[in-house]
């Protein structure tokens, strides 16, 4: 396929997913609500290394956003993401319309509810509702061969994953490193929300959590006293943040530990002015 094609008809997609599917195309899809950033540029680039034919969506899924979120507000430039697709090699940017993605009265819903009692899913309820539900959407309208997400959204990347293998959905689920900016602060298209006193700290939020690892290989095993210490780091450098939470989870069942196992989770969310930010880093102490 030559040129950048734009499909925004949910029908039309599916038809021509089908059809891939239907030759043994490898499809590549990297699923996005869009206001792109290298985050979102290097799972393209990576999908890219590994596909026939790669389609990026952008949807700004309305089922993901609780009341009172940001959904009104999200940033968005079509214009330029479009210019980056075309610059990354994708070959279909699937736009759907909301109002086709959503019909009136649509009451079907994807829970997975054991991965998401704790950390976001306990802080924004229905939100993985809402990307499950629309994760499943994309999966068979676009009829990829894999699809590639960010650990930055650890959680998320957990819920598809057993969402994918429990209803069967032949899609390979992939996990993509966290990109950040220079000083450490991870990518985020709500990063934009940040005032300039807020970005100047707001790199402490990964600074903490590389102080809760050097505690760890230090030999400190309790919980409480790392947890205790990160929220003291925050509360020193980042003074005008409030901690959503700070947890210690297994990185498979995203359940809170107590004491510090050879691998885990060290997940965070802060919310600073108007934005709210996450960050994790995975501790194997076996690496
Ligand atoms: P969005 O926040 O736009 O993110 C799209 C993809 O980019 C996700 O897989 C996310 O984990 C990844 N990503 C974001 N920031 C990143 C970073 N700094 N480094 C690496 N990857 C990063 O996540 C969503 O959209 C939505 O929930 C979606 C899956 C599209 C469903 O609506």
């Amino acid at each position: 396929m030559s040129g950048m094609k734009r499909i925004q008809s949910p029908r039309s997609m599916q038809e021509l997913g089908l059809e891939w599917r239907r030759q043994g195309i490898c499809v590549g899809l990297v699923p996005t609500m869009g206001y792109w950033h290298e985050g979102h540029l290097s799972l393209m680039r990576w999908a890219r290394e590994h596909c026939d034919l790669l389609v990026a969506s952008i949807f700004v899924n309305p089922t993901q956003f609780g009341p009172g979120e940001d959904l009104e507000n999200y940033p968005s430039d079509i214009e330029r993401d479009s210019a980056l697709a075309a610059e990354c090699g994708v070959d279909v940017l699937f736009t759907p319309y909301k109002a086709e993605m959503y019909l009136p009265g649509h009451g079907t819903w994807v829970n997975v509810p054991e991965l998401t009692k704790n950390l976001c899913g306990r802080s924004r309820p229905g939100h993985f509702q809402g990307v499950a539900t629309v994760v499943c959407k994309l999966f068979n309208l676009v009829q990829p061969t894999f699809a590639a997400f960010g650990e930055k959204d650890w959680q998320q990347v957990a819920v598809i994953r057993k969402m994918t293998r429990e209803l069967d959905i032949p899609v390979r689920v992939e996990g993509r490193p966290i990109v950040r900016e220079a000083d450490g602060l991870a990518m985020s298209s709500r990063n934009v929300y940040l005032t300039a006193e807020e970005r100047a700290v707001a790199p402490h939020i990964q600074k903490g959590l590389c102080l809760l690892e050097g505690m760890v290989r230090a030999g400190e095993r309790d919980c409480g006293a790392l947890r205790k210490a990160v929220r003291d780091y925050y509360a020193a450098w980042i003074p005008s943040g409030v901690l959503d939470y700070l947890e210690l989870v297994d990185p498979e069942t995203i359940e809170t530990v107590d004491h510090v196992h050879s691998d885990f989770l060290a997940a965070v969310a802060l919310r600073l002015g108007k934005a709210r930010l996450i960050d994790n880093k995975r501790i194997n102490l076996e690496k």
